[in-house]
């Protein structure tokens, strides 16, 4: 492998261990504002220092990212349809290999639907692109994008993989899977997982470690980390798993620690108001009271035999 490719290859996937965290927030490119990521440079800026790599389009690496960072960018160069559009599958290549020179980026990905009716358009995208790339000593990542009507099982995702290698990506990223094992050893090249849908965050912790077990290099987790409540938190949590070997219970419970000293959840100041004001004198006049001898005379009447009479 020549130089350039390992060298960024490296950045990517860290050598010492041969493991990978990357921090996915390339969702706007077909999703729009999503839920927690509307804000992008809010988002990314505390958990930069936290991730290996960072996976986001352009236009969110242009204006949401400082340049003076020396996070590695895993820059998506696919797009061309939204999620209101007809088919999430008719992707085209949108950046070119200069532009991701440019940007400085250590990787250039994109997605292919396998299985589906642009099957044929991405999978070709694919070869080409890793024809420019590597004329650079650019690595490509596969995003192996699963159609609404796929289902994500070890047989789909081994063949999706197996075929994004077999073009030549030199990562695959993919979606954890029952007998994942399957998955990783009939893929040539390394596999990233993944996060899916948020999940409570112990089962996404569980999920990682999962994944780490059955052989994946790592994790490129989004929803994940920036929709918890505490995502650096979070962050932190998988990281444990992917390059401190903790196991989940470990990794949960660092979760639960940092996520209790979280200080960037401004406490609402109106949630204790009651609480520091003065007492109120009168507040309690009544249980100072004498007690009154009459309150209960009623009560202590005997009981009228005519009472219930109709
Ligand atoms: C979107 C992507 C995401 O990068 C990928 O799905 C990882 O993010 P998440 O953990 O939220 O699933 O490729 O198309």
């Amino acid at each position: 492998m020549e130089w350039g490719l390992q060298n960024r290859l490296s950045r990517i996937i860290k050598p010492h261990n041969n493991r990978a965290l990357m921090l996915a927030v390339d969702h706007g490119y077909f999703l729009g504002p999503t839920e927690k990521l509307e804000n992008p440079k809010k988002v990314i800026a505390p958990l930069l220092r936290h991730c290996d790599s960072l996976m986001l389009t352009r236009g969110v690496q242009r204006t949401s990212v400082d340049p003076a960072s020396e996070t590695p960018m895993v820059l998506r160069v696919s797009g061309g349809s939204s999620i209101i559009g007809d088919d999430l599958s008719q992707e085209d290549i949108t950046v070119s290999i200069e532009e991701a020179l440019r940007l400085n980026a250590s990787c250039v990905a994109m997605s292919i639907f396998v299985g589906s009716k642009y099957e044929y358009q991405t999978i070709v995208n694919l070869g080409k692109l890793v024809n420019e790339a590597e004329k650079y000593g650019m690595p490509v990542l596969a995003v192996t994008a699963v159609g609404k009507e796929l289902g994500k099982d070890a047989r789909y995702l081994s063949l999706a993989c197996r075929v994004a290698a077999e073009q030549g990506a030199h990562i695959v990223k993919t979606y954890y899977c029952d007998n994942f094992e399957k998955v990783v050893e009939s893929c040539p090249v390394p596999i990233i997982v993944a996060g899916g849908k948020k999940i409570p965050e112990r089962d996404a912790l569980q999920l990682t470690y999962n994944a780490i077990k059955a052989g994946a290099v790592g994790l490129d987790m989004g929803r994940n980390i920036w929709q918890s409540e505490h995502p650096v938190a979070m962050i932190k949590a998988a990281r444990s798993i992917i390059h401190g070997n903790s196991n989940v219970e470990q990794a949960y419970a660092l979760y639960k620690k940092l996520a209790a000293n979280d200080k960037s959840k401004k406490p609402n100041p109106n949630q204790n108001k009651n609480k520091s004001k003065k007492p109120n004198p009168n507040q309690n006049k009544n249980k100072s009271k004498k007690p009154n001898p009459n309150q209960n005379k009623n009560k202590s009447k005997k009981s009228n035999p005519n009472q219930n009479k109709k």
